[in-house]
């Protein structure tokens, strides 16, 4: 590796502070979906899987894409994917918060995707997507 390339990577590895928040390093981790959430509840699976990506010092770990309580957004209507995580209600809501407590005891930080989960094509009117943080 040359010394030109070394150092453009190095800026990598530094921290960023973007609207009061500091992320360790630069490195983001783009949103996969799981499909380990029945009910759209968030089991210990996937607090387990997010927290080895922030043991492994991701800087922001973006999740898979969550979705609204709405028929436009899931199942057969929506992507035709199952067991995808709301981000809505108590059940849900529990599980995202044992995500993020995982997540910070490794001193790791995270943001929820929305994107085309919360809007997708449905002949159903579509709900305003949410805010992915
Ligand atoms: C298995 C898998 C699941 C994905 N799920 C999502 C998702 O839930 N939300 C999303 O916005 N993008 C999703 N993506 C897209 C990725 O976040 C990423 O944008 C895509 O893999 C392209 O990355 P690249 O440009 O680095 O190759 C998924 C990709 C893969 C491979």
């Amino acid at each position: 590796m040359t010394v030109a390339v070394q150092s453009e990577r190095e800026c990598l590895f530094e921290p960023l502070t973007i609207r009061g928040v500091t992320l360790p390093n630069r490195i983001v981790m783009s949103p996969m979906t799981r499909g380990f959430s029945p009910d759209g509840i968030p089991t210990d699976q996937v607090a387990d899987y997010y927290e080895r990506r922030a043991a492994g010092q991701a800087g922001l770990i973006i999740t898979e894409g969550v979705a609204v309580d709405h028929p436009a957004a899931l199942g057969d209507a929506g992507l035709g994917e199952d067991n995808i995580p709301l981000l809505a209600g108590d059940g849900p809501m529990a599980g995202w918060r044992k995500v993020v407590d995982k997540v910070h005891a490794q001193g790791g930080k995270s943001c929820r995707s929305s994107g085309t989960r919360a809007c997708c094509a449905s002949p159903e009117p579509a709900p305003i997507p949410m805010s992915a943080v």
